[in-house]
C-alpha cells in the first residue's frame, strides 16, 4: 500500500486519482478530510506530519510512500518526520518530490530545505527516488483569479524561458517510479516540453480566453513589495526572487528534459494544452 502525502495538493491528488483508476492500494494523508471530498472511495486518513507521534498510525501496513508537502517553514521537519515514520513502519521505498536546483549552496531556502529532506531520506536507509520538477504549470491555476481581475501576469524572471510542467505529468512519474522496478537511487529532473518566457505565457492564457493579457516584468524590489502586502512568508519571498535571479541567468534552468518521455513514452503536456483543459479557470468561471 502506499501512502500519499500531499494528497490534496496539486501533485499529490493526480498521483491519488491515477492510483485509484488503476484500482492501486492508496492511503491518501490529509489534516482536513473535508478537503477530501473529491476522493470518493479512497482511503482517505487524517493526520498531520506536524505530530510525530500521531504518524505510525497512519503508516501502519505502508511498504511505499509518496513525500510531497507545501513550501510551509516547517517543511524540512515534516518531512523528516515523514521519514521517521515510515522507516519504523517498515516501508521499502519512498519517492520524494524535490525541486529543479535543491542544494546546499542554494540561495532559494525551500532548494535548500529539499536538499536537507533528500539527504535524510538517502542516510535513512530506505530505498528511495528523488524527483527534482521545474516551476509547475498549476501556478497559474492558483494565481488564476488575479489574473483574471488585473488582465495582467507579473513576475520578476523578466524574458528567461522556463520549461513550465504540467503536476500531472510529476504524478505520472511518481506513480511509476513507486510501482515499477529500476528507479531506486535515481533523481529525475522534471520539465514540460517547451521553455516559455512568462510573455508567451500572457499570449497564450491571453489567446485562450480571447482577453489580451499584459505581462508586467517586475523588478525584485516590486516582487517583494507585493509579496509582502500579500501576507507570504519571507521563505517563500526569498527563494522566489533567488529563484527569478537564476532563470534571468539563463543556463541549466532553460534546459529540457527527456526523463519524463523516456519513462512515460510519451512527451509530457504543453502549456496551451495545459490551459486548454483549465480555460474556465482563466476566464474567471
Ligand atoms: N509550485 C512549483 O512551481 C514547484 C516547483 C518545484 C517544486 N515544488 C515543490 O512542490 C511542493 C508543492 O507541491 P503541490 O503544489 O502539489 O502541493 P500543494 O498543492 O501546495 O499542497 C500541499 C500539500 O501538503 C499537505 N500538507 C502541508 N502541511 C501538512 C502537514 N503539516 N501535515 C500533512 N499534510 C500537510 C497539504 O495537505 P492538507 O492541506 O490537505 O492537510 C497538501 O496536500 C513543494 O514542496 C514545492 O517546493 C513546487
Amino acid at each position: 500500500m502506499i501512502v500519499v502525502t500531499g494528497a490534496t495538493g496539486h501533485v499529490g491528488s493526480e498521483l491519488v486519482r491515477l492510483r485509484s483508476a488503476k484500482n492501486g492500494s492508496v492511503r491518501a494523508l490529509t489534516r482536513d478530510p473535508r478537503r477530501a471530498r473529491s476522493m470518493r472511495g479512497v482511503d482517505c486518513v487524517r493526520g498531520d506530519l506536524a505530530d510525530a507521534n500521531s504518524l505510525p498510525r497512519l503508516f501502519r501496513g505502508a511498504d511505499r510512500m509518496f513525500l510531497l508537502t507545501s513550501n510551509s517553514d516547517d517543511m524540512r521537519a515534516l518531512q523528516v518526520n515523514s521519514i521517521v515514520a515510515a522507516r519504523a513502519a517498515g516501508v521499502a521505498h519512498v519517492v520524494k518530490g524535490s525541486a529543479l536546483g535543491a542544494s546546499d549552496h542554494s540561495k532559494s531556502p525551500i532548494g535548500k530545505a529539499h536538499y536537507e529532506v533528500e539527504r535524510a531520506l538517502q542516510e535513512s536507509g530506505i530505498s528511495w527516488t528523488i524527483l527534482r520538477p521545474h516551476v509547475f504549470m498549476q501556478n497559474f491555476l492558483d494565481i488564476a483569479p488575479t489574473i483574471a481581475r488585473e488582465g495582467r501576469i507579473r513576475s520578476p524572471s523578466g524574458d528567461a524561458k522556463i520549461p513550465f510542467i504540467d503536476a500531472r505529468d510529476i504524478a505520472a512519474v511518481a506513480a511509476v517510479a513507486l510501482t515499477a522496478p529500476g528507479h531506486e537511487g535515481k533523481k529525475y529532473v522534471l520539465t514540460g516540453p517547451e521553455a516559455l518566457s512568462y510573455g508567451d505565457v500572457a499570449r497564450i492564457i491571453g489567446k485562450a480566453i480571447g482577453k489580451p493579457l499584459e505581462y508586467v516584468a517586475e523588478s525584485p524590489e516590486e516582487t517583494r513589495e507585493r509579496l509582502v502586502r500579500a501576507g507570504a512568508p519571507p521563505s517563500m519571498i526569498e527563494s522566489t526572487l533567488a529563484l527569478a535571479a537564476y532563470q534571468r541567468a539563463g543556463g541549466p534552468t532553460a534546459e529540457i528534459s527527456t526523463t519524463f518521455e523516456e519513462l512515460l513514452g510519451r512527451p509530457p503536456r504543453s502549456f496551451a494544452q495545459f490551459v486548454q483543459d483549465h480555460a474556465s479557470v482563466f476566464r474567471g468561471a
